[in-house]
């Protein structure tokens, strides 16, 4: 069954009476279960789509169905209610409170979602939880600017599951990032994944698009191919996925 049903969506910015057509006709689907990298050059849209398809902004044409329901069709309370308690998002610029610790942060959408009927001390006790397996409980009570940037996007993604969403939307999630961090961070996406949450992500690592099952390569505001990777078991397959992908991208002139 698909979670996200994307047709003809378009998306136009106006910047000095100028017209900037960002995404043209983009059509695709994304199953439960998925795992979908968006690659594509700097500027090609990737972001603007992942903001169109989460209800995080508007779209100039087309329609975006979300478990089967237009969000256009929506008022503001009920998308807020669904990007809420549906969806989790990781994005580039880390948007974290900094008045609250990061504990605080990352319990934040349970707090405010009325799906749970947790006292705030059993929230606090899954907030921990979520730390204690990313690695970061010794952070909980800390600052927002008192933690590494690795942590702090290992904090966005505790964030991002508290409510557990049955869909994930990371921009970059691993841009900040070295190699290991990078690394422990898919790790975990993956695993969520492999639990049955569907991600869809944005990258320019190949290594972080090989985990994925699907590639999306985007040029200009149009889907230029897609790549179907499969599901990602173990380590062992890396080197030959990495190897695949790249020789797609190479032909798509990445
Ligand atoms: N809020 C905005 N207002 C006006 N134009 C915008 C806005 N956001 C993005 N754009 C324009 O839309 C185009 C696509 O931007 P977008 O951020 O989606 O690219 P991207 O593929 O994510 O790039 P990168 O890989 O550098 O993050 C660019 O031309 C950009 O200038
Ligand atoms: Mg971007």
């Amino acid at each position: 069954m698909n979670i996200l049903e994307v047709k003809d969506l378009c998306k136009t910015y106006i910047v000095n009476k100028r017209q900037n057509n960002v995404l043209k006709n983009v059509n695709f689907t994304v199953d439960e279960g998925e795992m979908v990298a968006i690659m594509g050059p700097s500027g090609s849209g990737k972001s603007t789509l992942l903001y169109a398809v989460s209800g995080m902004d508007g779209i100039t044409a087309g329609e975006v169905l979300f478990g089967g329901k237009n969000m256009a069709k929506m008022g503001e309370k009920e998308l807020a209610d669904l990007r809420l308690d549906e969806m989790g998002f990781i994005f580039q610029q880390m948007y974290m409170l900094k008045n609250l610790t990061v504990l605080d942060n990352i319990i934040l959408p349970a707090v405010q979602s009325k799906k749970h009927t947790e006292s705030r001390k059993e929230i606090l006790l899954r907030g921990q939880d979520f730390m204690r397996k990313l690695g970061i409980i010794d952070i909980a009570d800390n600052d927002i600017n008192e933690v590494s940037g690795g942590q702090l996007q290992r904090a966005c993604i505790c964030r991002s599951m508290i409510n557990n969403p049955k869909m994930i939307f990371a921009d970059e999630p691993t841009g900040a990032l070295n190699r290991t961090s990078s690394d422990e961070v898919m790790e975990e996406l993956t695993k969520l994944n492999h639990e049955g949450t569907t991600i869809m992500l944005v990258t320019h690592d190949v290594k972080v698009a090989a985990k994925c099952t699907r590639v999306m390569y985007i040029v200009d505001g149009n889907i230029k191919g897609e790549y179907s990777l499969g599901k990602y078991e173990n380590a062992s397959q890396m080197r030959e996925r990495e190897r695949a992908l790249n020789n797609w991208l190479l032909e798509l002139g990445w």
